[in-house]
């Protein structure tokens, strides 16, 4: 089965991940909303109504742990954070129809009502399960507020997420190992009734459900293991105070709704009130969100779907698959709700080829960003370029200041400013002639390409036209070289100009998802009047104004000295950072692992076979952003080892180091690529065992 492509005749909802109301706005979290904000302007583009909304996710552990670290209430807490993203998106030209929050009454009623829905269908039901217990504060320690190894992967996991190794979600009770984050101490389990939705009743469906989604392959592929083996049930409630009740007819639970369950909810509430403010004769939000036909009953879905709700399409990170894939539909099932047409996992963003990290102030954020006086298009293209939607982007400075200054300022900045200084100068504005047939075909073949990049989701193609338009353009240029004909041939002058205009004319159509604001610059130097955000595609054909003022700069070089003081700050903020760390260093040392009780015998000992080994190449493991690919050379043979030195290492600095490698580790398959052997490295930092003098490759340890 297969969706319509677009533009289709229902209206189409773009949401992006609500941001935890929880901390400052970093470029990784701009990553999706920029995609988002750039897909829906497309979509709109090309004829499809559409709404793009969001909000802020005020509830669960991730606020109320950061809430009372500031020794604020999490309402008031949440509530600055949000006010703060609602300001900050527009600065990006992120232009949502609606934000709201998790935390307000359109989002409140909506989620007690899906949960009274499903609990009408029967699918909810209650169990006494284990949840961590802090013994010292004598409190439940639900999600963020314990950690410990992941059962399924064995890293360094929180309550609720894998968030270091395999991402999955981890329900109450199963994180092993756990410790307490409020006092440090051993978490133990202690019994507790909670309320649960059945997965297993929406099996089927699921596995449908991922025959027919459409976006990244991170976000059809993944899933399939989840759906395909046993569903777990979800725990939908968690022994705190802050987040929406559980609804119960007398008040009696003491419990408030898992986060994970009204957040999603906030992508319909938020369409709602957008629905509500322009009024349903624009917008309609349950045209969207729920089917066409009757509320479907019990784990029935054969029903055809195709004539069902509208187009919904969800960006987020990839850390959310699970939830977007997996609990998401079923809940919009349970509760007889439409089901989303596209999930687009966009990949992590890194500083400078390390993994950006909040707590060693290994970011670069959005208030910087602004505060340095760049452009937001300008990041904006930087991120929509870097890679395709799924892959990691790295953001250096450098890397920054290089492609604004080679493809924006060189490329498109230099060919609309040559086009439209030439045509002023010696015309006024458009000539009065034809244009090509080739620039025609030319700029038809550009459309299309825009129709299907949107049709794709591909935000990096999309964002690709404006530069090849131009190179195209810069190159036409070159190549007639209007200069000379002014004198020598001014009718063929006159076409060749009237062929750039409409090229850039076509430059501004095409580039305004990505660009926004750079378009409605271009659109006035070429002197149309309105906004460019409203036209149609076709428009790119149609001939610009017969007279235009001389252009401005549309982009400006980024300067060397600049760069040198944002990579000056970056480093010194990083380095205060490890300072801190290094002098926590010393309390670390109070905290040294026990030593092992149990000793073992020298023959126990001859069994491990390490060996002396340089590595050769590291390369980043796909969707693992502290995994490395080494090849490892160990004198017999060359042995590749996945290892978790990503973020701990510069990547570049690694071939040729000296290391230890432990050869007859078990054989293990880590995110899909074969480990043959383990490097061996100490403490948090990972820092890497060698020898110090000449052994040579394949020596053994003893
Ligand atoms: O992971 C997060 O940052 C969550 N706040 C995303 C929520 S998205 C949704 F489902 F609402
Ligand atoms: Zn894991």
């Amino acid at each position: 089965m297969s969706h319509d492509d677009f533009p289709t005749d229902r209206p189409a909802v773009v949401t992006c991940g609500l941001p935890y109301a929880n901390g400052d706005l970093h470029v990784g979290h701009l990553r999706t909303y920029v995609a988002g904000d750039a897909l829906s302007r497309g979509l709109r583009r090309i004829g499809q109504q559409t709404a793009f909304v969001c909000g802020s996710d005020m509830h669960g552990t991730p606020v109320a742990v950061n809430a009372a670290e500031a020794g604020v209430d999490p309402r008031e807490f949440a509530l600055d954070y949000h006010e703060t993203y609602a300001e900050t998106f527009p600065q990006f030209n992120v232009e949502f129809d609606n934000y709201g929050h998790t935390d307000d009454a359109t989002n409140t009623e909506l989620t007690q009502e899906f949960v009274r829905s499903w609990v009408e269908e029967g699918h909810v039901h209650e169990k006494e399960i284990e949840v961590a217990w802090d013994t010292e504060e004598d409190q439940p320690l639900p999600d963020r507020y314990v950690e410990g190894t992941c059962p399924y992967c064995g890293e360094q996991a929180r309550g609720d997420e894998c968030d270091e190794g395999c991402q999955r979600h981890l329900e109450p009770g199963e994180i092993e190992a756990p410790v307490s984050t409020l006092t440090g101490n051993p978490a133990e389990y202690r019994t507790r009734e909670h309320k649960f939705l059945r997965l297993s009743d929406f099996q089927g469906y699921l596995q449908e459900f991922l025959d027919r989604i459409e976006g990244t392959d991170n976000a059809k592929n993944q899933p399939r293991e989840w759906v395909d083996g046993e569903l777990q049930d979800l725990c939908i409630t968690r022994d705190m105070d802050w987040g929406i009740d559980y609804p119960t007819e007398d008040d009696t639970e003491d419990f408030v709704l898992y986060v994970w369950v009204d957040a999603p909810i906030e992508y319909v509430a938020s369409t709602k009130q957008y629905s509500e403010r322009v009024g349903k004769s624009k917008y309609d939000w349950e045209s969207v969100w729920k089917f066409d036909g009757e509320r479907r009953h019990g784990t029935e879905w054969d029903d055809d779907w195709t004539t069902a709700g509208g187009e919904i399409v969800h960006v987020i990170g990839r850390d959310i698959i699970q939830h977007h894939a997996v609990f998401w539909p079923a809940m919009l099932r349970g509760a007889g709700y439409n089901e989303p047409r596209s999930i687009l996992a966009t990949g992590f963003v890194g500083i400078d080829g390390k993994a950006l990290s909040t707590s060693r102030s290994r970011a670069v954020w959005a208030d910087e960003y602004l505060d340095a006086g760049f452009h937001p298009d300008l990041f904006r293209y930087y991120i929509a370029t870097g890679a395709g939607l799924e892959t990691d982007v790295d953001f250096s400075w450098d890397r920054f200041a290089e492609r604004v200054n080679g493809e924006l300022v060189g490329n498109v900045g230099n060919f609309i400013n040559r086009a439209l200084l030439f045509a002023h100068r010696n015309f006024d504005g458009t000539p009065d002639a034809d244009v090509s047939d080739d620039v025609r075909d030319r700029i038809e073949t550009t459309l299309s390409a825009f129709e299907a990049a949107v049709r794709e989701y591909d935000v990096r193609a999309l964002a690709e036209l404006a530069t090849d338009l131009s190179d195209y353009g810069n190159e036409y240029i070159q190549r007639t070289e209007p200069w000379h004909l002014v004198d020598e041939d001014p009718e063929e002058a006159a076409r060749v100009i009237r062929d750039c205009v409409q090229l850039a004319k076509a430059v501004a159509v095409v580039m305004q998802p990505v660009l926004p604001g750079k378009a409605e610059q271009l659109w006035g130097q070429l002197g149309e009047t309105g906004s460019v955000a409203d036209v149609s595609l076709s428009t790119a054909l149609e001939a610009p104004p017969e007279t235009f003022d001389e252009p401005d700069q549309l982009f400006e070089q980024v300067e060397d000295d600049h760069i040198a003081e944002l990579n000056e700050e970056l480093q010194t903020r990083m380095d205060d950072a490890s300072e801190d760390e290094d002098d926590g260093d010393e309390e670390d040392d109070i905290d040294l692992e026990p030593l092992e009780t149990d000793r073992i015998s020298f023959d126990d000992f001859e069994g491990v076979d390490m060996r002396v080994g340089e590595i050769r190449s590291a390369e980043p493991v796909e969707d693992a952003d502290k995994l490395l690919k080494l090849e490892v050379d160990i004198g017999h043979e060359v042995r590749q080892v996945v290892a978790g030195l990503a973020e701990l290492h510069d990547i570049g600095d690694l071939p040729g180091t000296r290391v230890i490698l432990l050869a007859n580790m078990e054989q293990a398959t880590i995110f899909g690529v074969e480990s043959n052997g383990m490097v061996l490295a100490a403490g948090d930092e990972a820092d890497l065992l060698t020898t110090h003098d000449d052994a040579p490759l394949g020596t053994r340890v003893q």
